[in-house]
């Protein structure tokens, strides 16, 4: 159910990044959860094939309840089939510019609630941040876009977003149809501006329930309390057309091989476009909505759930530039998958030098600032197991240098940051050499 990582868990021992930098998230409370293969906590969930909410009329409506803070409405709730779980939709109509609500067990709320009662600081959100470093244009043949009104340096921050409404992937299947509907109209019509929501799935006439649907094309897996939710990041969100449109509300279209990235902000439930590189004024803003780093055959398939085709350079490359490209894509992946058994195997030193060539062939598919940190640190983690700890360090330094400049560290890279790798890896690893 929850989003795939195709490649990033399959690294190296099962352990790539993701959870030494839980741990690190967790002893800091400040940092973000890192994503190699930038956007991964908010790739598009493929809703359409995987959570059908399931028709069936049998549960009953909770008593309501008085509302208490963050909350400004009463919790609505329903019995999930297995009468022992219970969701509720949580609604706080002050937060941020649009207010927010959330559907989700008690106990997610509860443990959630410091969190969710934080106040968003709305000065850089979409129409209230007056610097903003952007415009929408109406790009000829594409509808509209997004321009750089300055030059953006690497990594700096283009836009701001929050999750408008989340829901608990559980609860699509698990409570009936008819209630499940009831409690994601009770999340969204209380919201200041229901009918901005409403809007982004209007012409897509997938799913029964027209929310259904704005979550079918706009959902994106965010953990909230370390459970997976889905939720709706209006300003990033791509308007419903299933056949001709793919631009976001904000009108950001899609690239494979873009200029910016989004990543996630744990503590607030943010997602921040950055800088893939440096961007010049009057240069077209673009983000990908799939993974990145697949051969065009794959990107293809992938985009057509939204019926889109991408003209974007690289597929409109020469058939064979596109092929050289794509021999490269497939090569980086058997590559990877390579060095993974090669390791599990007992053989470091073949790890290390597929490692090598996976790091050689990254920048030729501008593939490095997003693809290098997690092969920095599987090149960490052998020379770890190896006891060659000066190599070890130099890798794991390049590995949380990217993640400094990605905005997932703050306040600079430090010897805190390399001990709890050591002691991760030692965890992981010890025992393997
Ligand atoms: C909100 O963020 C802006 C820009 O980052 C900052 O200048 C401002 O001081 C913040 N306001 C509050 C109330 O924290
Ligand atoms: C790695 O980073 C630490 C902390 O910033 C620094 O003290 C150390 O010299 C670096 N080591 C190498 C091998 O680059
Ligand atoms: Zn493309």
């Amino acid at each position: 159910m929850a989003a795939r990582r195709r490649g990033t868990l399959k690294v190296l021992g099962l352990t790539a990044l993701l959870p030494y930098l839980a741990q690190v998230v967790l002893a800091h409370g400040s940092l973000h959860k890192y994503s190699t293969t930038i956007p991964l906590p908010l790739r598009p969930l493929a809703l359409d094939v995987a959570c059908p909410l399931p028709v069936d009329d049998v549960a009953e409506a909770w008593p309501l309840q008085r509302p208490s803070p963050p909350w400004t409405h009463p919790p609505e709730c329903e019995h999930a089939m297995d009468r022992t779980t219970k969701y509720c939709a949580y609604i706080n109509s002050r937060h941020g510019s649009h207010g927010w609500s959330i559907v989700t067990s008690p106990e997610t709320a509860a443990d959630s609630a410091a969190l969710l009662s934080k106040p968003l600081n709305t000065s850089r959100l979409g129409e209230n941040w007056r610097d903003a470093p952007y415009k929408i244009v109406d790009m000829p043949g594409k509808g509209k876009g997004v321009v750089a009104t300055r030059a953006i340096k690497q990594h700096e921050e283009i836009l701001l977003d929050y999750a408008t409404v989340l829901v608990d992937i559980m609860f699509t299947t698990r409570v009936p149809a008819v209630l499940g509907y009831r409690l994601l109209h009770a999340a969204v019509d209380r919201l200041s501006d229901p009918a901005s929501i409403l809007d982004l799935g209007r012409s897509n006439g997938l799913a029964k329930d027209e929310i259904e649907n704005v979550l079918r094309t706009n959902a994106f897996n965010t953990p909230v309390g370390g459970v997976p939710h889905i939720a709706l990041y209006p300003t990033l969100s791509v308007r419903g057309c299933l056949f001709s449109c793919f631009v976001s509300v904000l009108g950001i279209n899609h690239a494979c091989k873009p200029n910016a990235y989004t990543r996630f902000i744990t503590e607030s439930l943010q997602v921040s476009v950055g800088a893939a590189r440096d961007i010049e004024a009057g240069e077209e803003i673009t983000n990908s909505y799939i993974p990145l780093g697949q051969p065009s055959a794959d990107r293809k398939q992938k985009l057509q759930r939204w019926g889109f085709t991408c003209r974007c350079s690289l597929c409109a490359a020469s058939p064979a530039e596109t092929a050289a490209s794509d021999t490269r894509r497939r090569e980086i992946e058997r590559l990877r998958d390579h060095a993974v058994r090669a390791f599990q195997g007992g053989q470091p030193y073949q790890a290390l030098r597929l490692t090598r060539q996976v790091l050689g062939l990254l920048p030729a598919e501008g593939l490095l600032h997003t693809h290098g940190g997690e092969q920095y640190e599987n090149m960490a983690r052998v020379f770890f197991v190896l006891r060659d700890m000066r190599n070890a360090e130099k890798y794991a330094n390049l590995s949380l240098g990217v993640l400094a400049e990605q905005g997932y560290i703050q306040g600079g890279v430090g010897g805190e940051h390399l001990e709890r790798m050591w002691k991760r890896f030692e965890e992981e690893e010890g025992g393997r050499y």
